[in-house]
């Protein structure tokens, strides 16, 4: 059984976990529109952050389809039933990853530092006090603290660390969390980063940004 993307039906779900829903779609699509892109890139070792249902990573391996043999693909959440269901929906299509119940990528910086060709991440970005980062459960799904950006200012450092020189970042970001200001930030960094998709919904205006070393002419 071999489709382009994890298909919605084989996407197993959970109460306390959450549903691929537009910003889970629109990411996919991004990475639909690079696709012949990320399959001449060869990645080796592709990564997701807060994997949630799984659809996203899924996908992703699903898209990078045949060429993809030998990759390694990781996913990490805080939610341990978004682990239990990435499982199940990686397994409903036939892909393997290896999943990890962690902060961001906790316990992984030594053993995937400089490693990761592809990184993909839709985190909690919908700005909330404070105090909601970082709850149980689905919550977590979505509190981003101030501006959102409580666990994205988290996120960018340690994608700098583990994205191997030739390595790509996809960012899902609100027009709240003022991604101009997090690409000028990733660009002190050394990265140049270009905006793949933009997609306005009744409740959003979402940016899904790629960022790459500058020093990898892509
Ligand atoms: C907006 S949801 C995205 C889920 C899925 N990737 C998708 O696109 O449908 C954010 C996910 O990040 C997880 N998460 C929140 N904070 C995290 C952290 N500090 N480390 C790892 N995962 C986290 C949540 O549990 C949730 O599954």
């Amino acid at each position: 059984m071999r489709f382009k993307t994890a298909q919605i039906r084989l996407v197993s779900s959970h109460p306390e976990v959450y549903e691929p829903c537009d910003d889970s779609f629109a990411l996919v699509d991004a990475l639909l529109a690079d696709r012949s892109k990320l399959i001449e890139h060869k990645p080796k070792l592709c990564m997701e952050v807060g994997c949630g249902s799984g659809y996203v990573i899924t996908s992703l391996a699903l898209l990078l389809g045949q060429e993809s043999n030998g990759v390694q693909y990781f996913a990490t959440d805080t939610n341990p039933y978004a682990l239990k269901v990435t499982s199940e929906t990686l397994e409903a299509h036939g892909v393997h990853a290896e999943l990890i119940s962690t902060d961001i990528a906790s316990g992984l910086e030594k053993r995937l530092a400089g490693l990761v060709d592809v990184m993909v991440v839709n985190p909690p970005y919908v700005p909330t006090p404070e105090y909601e980062v970082g709850r149980e459960g689905i919550a977590s799904a979505w509190a981003g603290g101030e501006d959102g950006r409580s666990v994205i200012d988290r996120i960018l450092p340690i994608a700098d660390n583990l994205l191997s020189d030739k390595g790509w970042l996809y960012l899902v970001t609100l027009a709240a969390n003022r991604p101009l200001q997090i690409c000028l930030q990733m660009r002190q960094k050394g990265y140049a980063s270009r905006i793949v998709l933009q997609r306005s919904t009744d409740e959003e205006s979402l940016h899904i940004i790629k960022f790459w070393r500058e020093s990898d002419t892509q």
